[in-house]
């Protein structure tokens, strides 16, 4: 599938899958993005405020009634078709991703109305295990286009807190809540600074046409990232718990200093990042309201730093991704972007020098690793509630 899609095209190719798969038309769609987070990382599960911004790569799902007794799914990624069977709701599926549209059918019927037996055809060019929140992507598809089918309301905090309801009970995945609300309540052309205290989002603009966003795929996922995100929520909730405050987002690098002797060494660390990192995010805000872009390449540059050697969520590709980006011409700044050990990195780059940025990354990270990355550019995309108001 062509990287350059546009969410319709894929939303035509959702339907295309359908009828060849089903024999039948779909009656409703949805197209939700992925997103990268440009600053703010580990913070959201600490009623933090982060910036991301969806990207133009996109799961669509088409999706009717079936009058079966069971649902269907096909997808692009898989041959066949796959039948929940009468036990779904319950059962452990086979195959991975469907947990998705299961647990979002059985939480749409908990909240709305009874989802009926459907038919659901998936089409993405969005890489699945590269940290672009693909699964949340493709959860909050599902979830519009089975709101569309019972008539519920289309609103973006309890859709998004339904998808990440799914991600923690079908998924395991104890996750915060900006991936879902990035890739539902994202706008074409800018950020969403989300408070996660509150919940409140706020667009900021970001379409200097001389700035580049450049996304970075490492190509490696380690197998203890999930493991090690859930150790570091647990970290932060016991740091929270022996400072006797409600998050780490009432505390000041300060109240951490002086109330160290609480905490073990690992804790403050953690802590610290947490702290500083809310800190970067809300000056990373004023940075791009005014365009200082050098300034902006400082704190994504700190932010890198802060995870790489307190929070310990990088690893050694994505460092020799950020490094060897930092040493071109024409990067203002470069990090590791969302949950980390492998996935993607973030790079804010002079739009004059992106292909020479692009083929230099590529020939040395492949030399030094053997691996061979994939990098594109993107400006910040539209996300699922408003793509479905202007997508047919
Ligand atoms: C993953 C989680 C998010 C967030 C990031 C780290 O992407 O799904 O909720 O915690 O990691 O910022």
């Amino acid at each position: 599938m062509s990287v350059d899609a546009t969410p319709q095209s894929i939303v035509d190719k959702a339907r295309i899958l359908f009828a060849a798969s089903f024999q039948h038309k779909p009656t409703v769609h949805a197209v939700v993005p992925g997103r990268v987070n440009l600053i703010g990382d580990h913070v959201d599960y600490n009623a933090g405020i982060v910036l991301p911004f969806a990207i133009e790569r996109f799961t669509a799902v088409a999706v009717a009634r079936n009058n079966r007794l069971a649902s269907r799914v096909a997808s692009d990624l898989e041959d066949g078709i796959i039948e929940l069977g009468p036990d779904y709701l319950t059962a452990e599926s086979p195959h991975g991703w469907t947990r998705y549209m299961s647990g979002t059918i059985r939480e749409m019927t908990a909240r709305f109305a009874a989802v009926p037996s459907v038919d659901v055809a998936i089409a993405s060019n969005l890489p699945v295990g590269a940290g672009l929140s693909s699964s949340a992507a493709l959860c909050g598809a599902i979830a519009i286009a089975l709101a569309k089918l019972i008539g519920a309301p289309p609103e973006l905090i309890p859709l998004a807190m339904l998808c990440q309801v799914v991600e923690h009970t079908d998924a395991g995945v104890r996750c915060g809540i900006m991936d879902q609300i990035a890739v539902l309540g994202a706008r074409q052309n800018c950020l969403l600074q989300i408070d996660c205290r509150d919940l409140s989002v706020e667009h900021v603009p970001m379409a200097d046409p001389r700035i580049g966003l450049m996304v970075i795929d490492s190509g490696v996922t380690h197998e203890l990232a999930a493991s090690e995100y859930g150790l570091r929520r647990s970290q932060c909730e016991s740091a929270v718990q022996k400072l006797g405050v409600g998050s780490l987002r009432e505390c000041t690098l300060e109240d951490l200093e002086s109330q160290q002797h609480q905490l073990t060494d690992v804790e403050l660390r953690r802590a610290v990042h947490v702290v500083t990192e809310i800190r970067r995010t809300e000056l990373a805000v004023q940075a791009c309201r005014t365009s200082n872009w050098v300034g902006l390449g400082r704190l994504l540059a700190a932010s890198h730093e802060s995870l790489r050697d307190l929070y310990q969520v990088s690893c050694q590709e994505l460092d020799l991704l950020v490094s060897l980006a930092g040493g071109l011409d024409g990067v203002y700044g470069c990090r590791m972007t969302g949950g980390g050990f492998g996935g993607s990195v973030i790079a804010v780059v002079d739009r004059m020098e992106t292909s020479t940025i692009e083929v230099a990354l590529k020939k040395e990270y492949h030399k030094q690793t053997g691996i061979a990355t994939n990098v594109f550019l993107t400006r910040p995309a539209a996300g699922g509630i408003d793509l479905s108001d202007h997508v047919f």
